[in-house]
């Protein structure tokens, strides 16, 4: 049985990938029972890890137990493991989160973030760069597959199984591997100018510049997997995030975000081949509208309250909830349409 993948990038910080995979993945687990569903954590920040944990300081206790294993269960333990070649069983890293957290699923796992995963990063990169030992030895393709061979593999063999992968905005070696276990790539984007500037940025640093920087252009992430020819995730939607505080005046709104989905159009337009195949090629900007991207909504005080309690959209049943001694108010219709949102995209995956 094949696996899918998604992994959630854009090297813009704050655009809500980690509220994204959050909403996704557990909505994702809800409406597919017969299938394992894995959020793997690649930010240091843990922010996603937190959530599914039940978040706010539960989040927080919880995810420090995981320290005190003999070996952590977290992408560091996962990681460091599979570089010494330990024989490695994915479940004994992966973390039941219906167990720490009964408002999700059952079929929900989690290899949970972890904040050193920035201190072993140089280690990685020495390690991928290392001088191969024969013409076999391939130090930089072994580093870098290591959570793809993970985003490949049935945790139980009866079960097909989905990852979703949340990450860190940076371009750092963590990221790279990130990337390269999608076999889909999720683009969040606020509707802001730096957001449309980052969508160059994501292509130059997956795909490569034009044309090849004199110096180190034969350095780059982009030339090793050109050279390695290993496989890059295919862009599958891009997601305007829309939060109050930038949503402004609407038509503004959608001035901004019209000029990013031109932008990933001319992409398109130049490499098909960098995005999903969905039926026929795509004819002009607004069927690809149609078809490569999606809007979220303001999750408003819904977000604010499932952020801080780990509780999925669909799990929201009272009106009034208390984050850190306040009493916040959460609408019913409100709710509602943010569950329908999050609903309708993930039917899409
Ligand atoms: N649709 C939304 N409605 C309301 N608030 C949102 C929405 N999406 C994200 N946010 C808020 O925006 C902030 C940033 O979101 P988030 O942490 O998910 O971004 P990120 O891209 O993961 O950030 P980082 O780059 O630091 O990992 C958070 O406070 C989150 O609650
Ligand atoms: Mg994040």
């Amino acid at each position: 049985m094949e696996t899918k993948s998604y992994v959630i990038w854009n090297n813009k910080g704050g655009v809500g990938k980690s509220t994204i995979s959050f909403h996704i993945a557990s909505v994702y687990a809800e409406m597919n029972p017969d299938r394992d569903v894995i959020v793997i954590d690649m930010c240091p920040q843990a922010n996603v890890s937190m959530m599914l944990m039940g978040g706010g300081q539960t989040g927080e206790r919880n995810l420090q137990s995981l320290f005190d294993d003999t070996f952590p269960k977290t992408v560091v333990g996962y990681i460091a493991d599979s570089i010494e070649n330990v024989d490695i069983n994915p479940n004994d890293y992966l973390v039941s989160i219906h167990e720490m957290n009964e408002k999700l699923p059952t079929n929900l796992y989690l290899l949970s973030g972890d904040g050193n995963l920035e201190l072993i990063a140089p280690l990685l990169s020495e390690r991928a760069d290392a001088k191969p030992l024969s013409s076999k030895d391939r130090p930089w393709v072994k580093v870098h597959s290591i959570l793809k061979t993970l985003t490949e593999t049935q945790i139980d063999e009866k079960r097909p199984c989905t990852y979703f992968v949340d990450t860190n905005p940076s371009f750092s070696i963590y990221t790279q591997m990130a990337i390269l276990a999608g076999k889909e790539l999720l683009v969040p984007i606020n509707a802001d100018d730096s957001s449309i500037f980052a969508i160059t940025g994501l292509f130059n640093l997956i795909w490569g510049t034009e044309t090849l920087h004199p110096f180190y252009g034969k350095y780059t992430f982009a030339s090793k997997v050109d050279n390695f020819e290993i496989e890059r995730p295919k862009i599958a939607l891009l997601l305007g995030n829309r939060f109050t505080q930038q949503k402004g005046a609407a038509h503004a709104f959608k001035a901004l975000s019209t000029e990013a989905t031109r932008k990933m159009y001319s992409e398109y337009q130049k490499h098909p081949d960098r995005f999903k195949q969905i039926g026929s090629i795509v004819k002009d900007q607004n069927e690809f509208e149609t078809k490569y991207s999606s809007e979220l909504r303001d999750f408003n005080s819904a977000g604010v309250v499932a952020a801080n309690q780990g509780i999925p959209l669909s799990k929201m049943d009272k009106y009034v909830y208390t984050v850190y001694n306040e009493t916040i108010q959460v609408s019913k219709e409100q709710r509602e349409k943010c569950k329908e949102t999050i609903e309708q995209l993930v039917q899409r995956l």
